[in-house]
């Protein structure tokens, strides 16, 4: 058994810790558990009680390679010794180039590739959109319904949830167009994927035909909702809106902040429609828990602002390039994809029968990015928000670690780090059946 409780959770030194944090911290930064962690190791983590949790959160899909990845830790470790920071733009250094040369030869794509790296995926978005602005000359950028992508200016612009991520924050940018995004199951009059393909691109179509196609500089998509609750596109949906950005001189960007690196059992999730994007942005798992997006994608758009037009202070911080190099060797020659793989073979399955419980109305992901969405009854679809923050409460009173998603807040999504053992991954969903029993029946 991994789970080891000694303490009621939170334990006391949480407890005196959240009242400090109250004290201290701004109150707009959510939790999703009260404990204070201490130590991690692959899927586990500890808290600051002595408390050990299985880890199905992952640092919000940060840490794919596990918690203290020996070879990133090495490779932190390693570059320390040399430098921290020198900033590319006063001194350039290699690791900069090596990590950036690495993303180009691992993206989708035949055609000459090149990066640009900076801290967070909210900074990989809002430079994607520069630089297919000043690529095309165009200002409009198509979004989705659900999306997710940041919290800076374009990026929360661009973001479809209102409450909290934009309440009160407007005005926003202006340029952005919303359409629909192909949520099979909460589509009006069908379920069936090739249908709402059709029937959303069709919609697709007339939002961007408002503005007109020849104003629209780039389409930003996630392959798969991370925080809009793992509702992946159907592949001939990103084909279409593919095919219509090629036919129409549209930058085509992926978002696969939460996607990449192994999430769905691909390195990226763009492979299952076999779609190429002409730019991605990347973050999350490409640290393995340090700091560190990107932009990669066609060398000419890429290349297409002016010198000194992009950047940063800290973009591509060495110890964060060091990391990332070390995650992109595991995923290339170490085995975090060949369990990326076997997670993603295994995991749909094996929750299938979680479908016994009342509430659970779908069950749904791609690869390892799996959720489930919680519903008042499977006839109205009514969201159940409060039956999920039940079984989080459930899970991380028992020792697991949960994190909801979906604009309703009644999803589940599973995020456990792609190195997660079978006993610990049984341990994990053994508690999370005895949620969805208690709350979800
Ligand atoms: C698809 C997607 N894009 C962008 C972001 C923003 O990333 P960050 O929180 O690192 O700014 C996220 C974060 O959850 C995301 O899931």
């Amino acid at each position: 058994m991994t789970i080891s409780l000694k303490t009621e959770v939170p334990g006391p030194r949480s407890r005196e810790l959240m009242a400090e944090r109250q004290a201290a911290v701004a109150r707009g930064l959510s939790h999703v558990t009260p404990v204070f962690i201490a130590r991690g190791e692959g899927a586990v983590l500890e808290d600051v009680d002595g408390n050990r949790f299985i880890d199905f959160a992952a640092g919000l899909a940060v840490l794919s390679a596990g918690h203290l990845a020996v070879p990133v830790v090495e490779a932190v470790r390693e570059q320390s010794r040399g430098f921290l920071h020198a900033c590319f733009h006063v001194t350039p250094y290699e690791g900069y180039v090596r990590l950036c040369a690495a993303l180009n030869r691992l993206a989708p794509g035949t055609f000459p590739k090149k990066s640009f790296l900076a801290n967070s995926g909210a900074e990989a978005v809002e430079n994607a959109v520069k630089i297919a602005r000043a690529a095309t000359g165009r200002p409009a950028v198509v979004c989705f319904e659900h999306g997710f992508h940041g919290r800076t200016y374009m990026a929360m612009t661009l973001t479809a949830k209102e409450r909290p991520y934009k309440l009160g924050f407007g005005p926003f940018n202006p340029g952005v167009v919303r359409a629909p995004f192909p949520y099979c199951y909460r589509w009006p009059g069908t379920q069936d994927p090739e249908r709402v393909s059709a029937e959303c691109f069709a919609a697709f179509e007339q939002s961007v035909r408002d503005v007109g196609p020849d104003q629209v500089a780039a389409i930003i998509i996630e392959p798969v909702l991370g925080e809009g609750g793992f509702v992946p596109a159907p592949a001939s949906f990103l084909q279409k809106l593919r095919a219509f950005c090629t036919e129409h001189k549209i930058v085509f960007i992926a978002d696969e902040v939460q996607t990449g690196f192994g999430r769905t059992g691909e390195l990226f999730a763009c492979a299952r429609s076999g779609v190429v994007p002409d730019l991605m942005t990347l973050a999350k798992g490409l640290g393995g828990g340090m700091p560190i997006s990107a932009v990669v994608g066609r060398a000419e758009l890429m290349d297409a602002p002016m010198v000194g037009g992009i950047g940063g202070t800290f973009g591509g911080n060495p110890v964060s390039c060091a990391a990332a190099l070390a995650v992109l060797e595991l995923c290339e020659q170490g085995d975090l994809l060949r369990r990326a793989r076997a997670l993603a073979e295994k995991l749909p399955g094996r929750l299938a029968v979680l479908r016994r419980f009342g509430k659970v109305g779908d069950i749904r992901g791609q690869g390892a990015m799996q959720a489930l969405e919680l519903v008042k009854d499977r006839q109205s679809k009514e969201p159940d928000q409060e039956a999920v923050a039940a079984v989080i409460r459930h899970c991380y009173e028992r020792g697991l670690i949960l994190m909801s998603a979906g604009t309703y807040g009644n999803v589940i999504r599973l995020l456990m780090p792609l190195v997660i053992t079978d006993g610990q991954l049984e341990e994990g969903l053994a508690v999370l059946e005895s949620g969805l029993e208690r709350f979800a029946g």
